[in-house]
């Protein structure tokens, strides 16, 4: 398979079973094809965290972290305490390889609790990982769990999957029980090479 063909394929997949096997053949070629179609959500995720917490050093996690893109935004926007997770062991040994997480760990964001103590983090960052076959926006309770009050949610989504709805759904029930606060959707730029857009998340959890 051509590494073009895996991003144009990443939509396809409906299954986590389909989606650990498609990660564990793209991790290799993953960072290259990405960066070659100039992917833009890490940086807009990681700008809207800067809006946000000031405080670099506290502890922020990055699920679904995948290969470390979206945790090198983070690093780079000065970040020092990140840890990061993800349910593809391939994914994860590349992101160890940057050498910019606090801690990595494997975990299926479907499957509770991603780590065992409440109110561990400041913020919670999740770039690509809600779209079909991949995180369900349900797994947003147990993140709510993992977030200290008033601790930053920042959501990056595909249109695609912006489009479907039950992501924003859940946002907004989420919203209405006064779980979170913030709420803000701002569409912008995804992967920009193979002209998909958007959407980025900024919110909190309620205080
Ligand atoms: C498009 S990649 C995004 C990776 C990284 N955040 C980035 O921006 O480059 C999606 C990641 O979500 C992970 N993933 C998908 N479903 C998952 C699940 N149920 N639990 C944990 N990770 C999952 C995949 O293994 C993959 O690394």
């Amino acid at each position: 398979m051509s590494a073009k063909s895996f991003l144009s394929k990443a939509y396809n997949v409906r299954t986590g079973a389909e989606t650990e096997a498609f990660y564990r053949n793209w991790a290799e070629t993953y960072d290259d094809e990405l960066q070659q179609q100039g992917y833009a959500q890490p940086g807009r995720c990681a700008a809207a965290l800067l809006e946000q917490l000031h405080d670099l050093a506290a502890p922020i996690i990055d699920l679904g972290c995948g290969t470390g893109l979206s945790g090198a935004a983070l690093s780079q926007a000065g970040y020092e305490r990140i840890d990061g997770c993800d349910f593809s062991e391939e994914m994860l040994r590349k992101a160890g390889d940057r050498k910019i997480y606090n801690r990595l760990f494997q975990a299926n964001l479907n499957r509770p609790p991603i780590v065992e103590d409440a109110e561990m983090y400041h913020a919670a960052l999740a770039v690509g990982v809600f779209s079909y076959g991949h995180v369900s926006p349900d797994s947003l309770d147990e993140i709510l769990r993992i977030l200290k009050p008033g601790g930053a949610l920042i959501i990056g989504v595909n249109a695609h999957f912006y489009d479907e709805g039950s992501l924003c759904a859940k946002v907004d029930a989420l919203a209405a029980e006064n779980r979170i606060v913030v709420h803000v959707w701002e569409r912008g730029e995804h992967i920009p090479g193979a002209d998909i857009d958007g959407w980025v998340l900024k919110s909190a959890k309620a205080g």
